[in-house]
């Protein structure tokens, strides 16, 4: 079974959307996203737009703010804090990469916490492994609430997450802990990745490898999810899991695109509701 990513992504915005009224209603405005692009990457602009989009949809004011890919570091970093001091923006998101003249780590420094709707601060980091309350990453947040569609306790399987980046990989192992899966983290150096991604009743493939896993790599009747987005041609997008012939072995998979992508957007949704519930004291 295919999981429509898009489908369950468009029934969160719906609800998140009559939840943005009702908050709006009370705090006399509506909750405000900085987006922040730096450069003209093609697949970052299109990410952008799609959050500007969806935020329209959900009653958020996008505020989206562009940078030349030249610009200092210095400068980016004193308009992420006029943005952090501003008390009408609620969150603040700068799409990655950053060009390699920026450090990320400096700049996703001066973002507080309670405005970090991407749950990148070291602040949120640290508080998500210690299982305390933060914002939890958007990719990581919609794959759980997409294994969770398919009415499938997570509880006790063995889950494989290949991919160890802090964006996706590393907060994703922790929420399937926090689950009680028994969790697996591979990457490019792992010896025999067939037989580890075939133990997995639960696999996500979040590498930026195009076709990495195929269907012979996967145990039948798994939950695959593919985090992959590769630009193949200009109109083909292809994922880390060769769809084709993981679809014969798997119970349920995301397709690519419409699988995980709007469940991330719908997800930074949700986190930009709840910075704007709690700064507020809604
Ligand atoms: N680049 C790729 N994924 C993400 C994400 O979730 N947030 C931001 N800010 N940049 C990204």
């Amino acid at each position: 079974m295919i999981l429509d990513g898009a489908a369950i992504a468009q029934g969160v915005k719906e609800s998140l959307r009559q939840r943005a009224a009702k908050l709006a209603a009370r705090a006399g405005r509506k909750p405000c996203l900085a987006v922040v692009l730096v450069g003209d990457n093609p697949a970052s602009r299109t990410y952008v737009q799609s959050k500007i989009k969806a935020a329209a949809f959900v009653g958020i004011e996008g505020r989206e703010v562009e940078f030349p890919a030249t610009v200092g570091e210095e400068e980016l970093l004193d308009a992420v804090a006029a943005l952090d001091a501003d008390s009408l923006v609620d969150g603040i998101l700068v799409q990655l990469p950053l060009p390699a003249q920026i450090n990320p780590d400096r700049v996703l420094d001066v973002i507080s916490p309670a405005k970090d709707v991407d749950g990148f601060h070291p602040q949120n980091v640290a508080s998500l492994q210690l299982g305390r309350h933060c914002t939890v990453p958007c990719t990581p947040k919609g794959i759980i609430r997409l294994i969770d569609s398919t009415g499938t306790p997570i509880d006790g399987k063995t889950a494989v997450v290949v991919g160890r980046s802090n964006i996706v990989g590393k907060p994703l192992a922790k929420l399937l802990l926090d689950r009680n899966a028994t969790v697996t983290i591979a990457h490019s150096h792992t010896q025999d990745l067939a037989s580890i991604t075939r133990q997995a009743d639960i696999l996500v493939v979040a590498t930026g490898h195009a076709g990495l896993i195929d269907g012979s790599m996967v145990k039948p009747g798994a939950i695959v999810i593919d985090v992959g987005i590769t630009r193949i041609s200009p109109t083909r997008l292809k994922g880390d899991v060769d769809f084709a012939s993981a679809s014969q072995v798997a119970a349920f998979i995301t397709p690519v695109p419409g699988g995980v992508g709007p469940m991330t957007v719908a997800m930074l949704m949700e986190n930009t509701l709840e910075c704007f519930e709690s700064r507020l004291g809604l």
